[in-house]
């Protein structure tokens, strides 16, 4: 059997929905073909089940992508604002939280209810237990699932990336790219936890659970948040932020006490000058089972003023040489994806496949931590809403 739709979506995730209900309010007969049981799932566990639905301060440069001003057009067109507005109109209590990381107040369930309304009254059609398997370009397109067939002159490919493949993440994005012949740029776990080499593992993971301020740096990219020691390495907002910059075989810097000078007191006139009393000034700044064992590890060389200097910039230059990542079993994102250089930026349709579209996370761009992924998938659906 073949169903006929103008418009066909693969996948019921932010990106998939925002497109599908923009295709439906212009009067397309839109499917949304999903092979899980239910829409949203990354949306419901995102957040802490809050949902970072944006952030207030979207910007080009809070993207990683073979070309940074792809996200400009898109974001242009659908902006938090335009996000947040409809978040409202559907009487959606959100707070920010920190750095213009809008949640909800409740439960990431009022976002899937959102967009599953909206689907509703734009009378987009939703297929669960739809696995498509392939896509032909005939005079239309043809898209075949195990128990169905659809036929469509737009089809939209917004079956996401490889993260977690315990919720049925799939690759199918990309076999589809490579089918139609489409630049791919290379795919790594990113928003991701690293993990440490055997001696860093020794020295510090048995403080597994303590959490620090601090700056984390890679290159030339640096975030400043918390970061979190865990039992295979390092996680919390700084380390995911730096790992979508991180390459194999760098090393990351971490500054521990990005405010203070941990020196200082030790400085002034007729200040004790021992371990203790250097001790206790790094218990000021770091919790207190880290300060003791930077100390234990790395105690200052001598007492003098180069010798503090030294300690001082120790400190605030923590040099690891991360073994890897968690891979995609705990990456939060997957960078890379369908080359940027393949789509239109105004309509993210495949300039060499007319009627082929990508959105969201299987295109080769991936926001910060913070709500820029799910603004890229509103935007980048909308934008193909707008065009199918
Ligand atoms: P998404 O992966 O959401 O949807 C793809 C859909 O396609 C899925 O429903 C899948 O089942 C379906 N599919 C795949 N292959 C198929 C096939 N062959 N046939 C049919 N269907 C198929 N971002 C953010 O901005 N704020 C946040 O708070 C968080 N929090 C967060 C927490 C956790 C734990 C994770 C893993 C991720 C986040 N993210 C996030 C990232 C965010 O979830 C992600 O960027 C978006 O969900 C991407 O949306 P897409 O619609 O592109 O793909």
């Amino acid at each position: 059997m073949t169903a006929r739709f103008d418009v066909v979506v693969a996948g019921a995730g932010a990106a998939g929905m925002m497109c599908a209900i923009e295709a439906g309010k212009r009067g397309r007969s839109v499917a949304i073909l999903e092979r899980a049981d239910r829409a949203g799932k990354k949306i419901l566990i995102s957040g802490g089940g809050r949902c970072n639905f944006t952030n207030l301060y979207c910007r080009a440069e809070n993207f990683l992508s073979s070309n940074p001003h792809f996200v400009k057009s898109a974001l242009a067109r659908y902006g938090p604002a335009d996000f947040v507005s409809l978040v409202e109109r559907h009487g959606i209590a959100y707070h920010e939280k920190t750095l213009g990381q809008l949640f909800c107040d409740r439960a990431a369930s009022q976002i899937t209810g959102l967009l599953e309304r909206e689907c509703r009254d734009a009378g987009v059609r939703t297929f669960f237990h739809t696995n498509i398997e392939e896509i032909e370009k005939t005079d239309e397109y043809t898209v075949r699932c195990a128990t169905q067939n659809f036929r469509a002159r737009s089809v939209v490919i917004a079956t996401g990336g490889l993260s977690i493949p315990k919720m049925g993440a799939t690759a199918f994005g990309y076999d589809v790219a490579r089918k139609f012949g489409l630049a791919i740029r290379e795919t790594r776990p990113a928003l991701v936890p690293l993990t440490l080499a055997a001696a860093d593992r020794a020295r510090y993971c048995d403080l597994a659970g303590v959490a620090m301020d601090v700056t984390a740096s890679s290159g030339k990219h640096s975030f400043r948040e918390k970061a979190l020691i865990t039992h295979r390495g390092l996680s919390g907002p700084a380390i995911l932020q730096i790992s979508s910059y991180w390459e194999p075989g760098e090393a990351i810097v971490l500054d521990l006490a990005p405010d203070g000078d941990v020196t200082k007191g030790l400085r002034r006139p007729h200040a004790a000058r021992h371990l203790q009393a250097a001790r206790a000034e790094l218990r000021t700044i770091l919790p207190q089972r880290l300060a003791d064992r930077w100390i234990d590890l790395n105690p200052p060389r001598d007492w003098t003023n180069r010798g503090l200097d030294e300690w001082e910039r120790g400190i605030h230059r923590w040099v690891l040489k991360p073994q890897g990542t968690e891979g995609y079993e705990k990456a939060e994102v997957t960078a890379g994806g369908v080359s940027t250089g393949e789509l239109s930026a105004k309509t993210m349709e495949c300039l060499r496949a007319p009627g082929l579209f990508f959105i969201g996370e299987v295109v080769d761009v991936t926001g910060h931590l913070g709500g820029f992924n799910f603004q890229w998938a509103w935007s980048s659906g909308f934008c193909a809403g707008q065009a199918v």
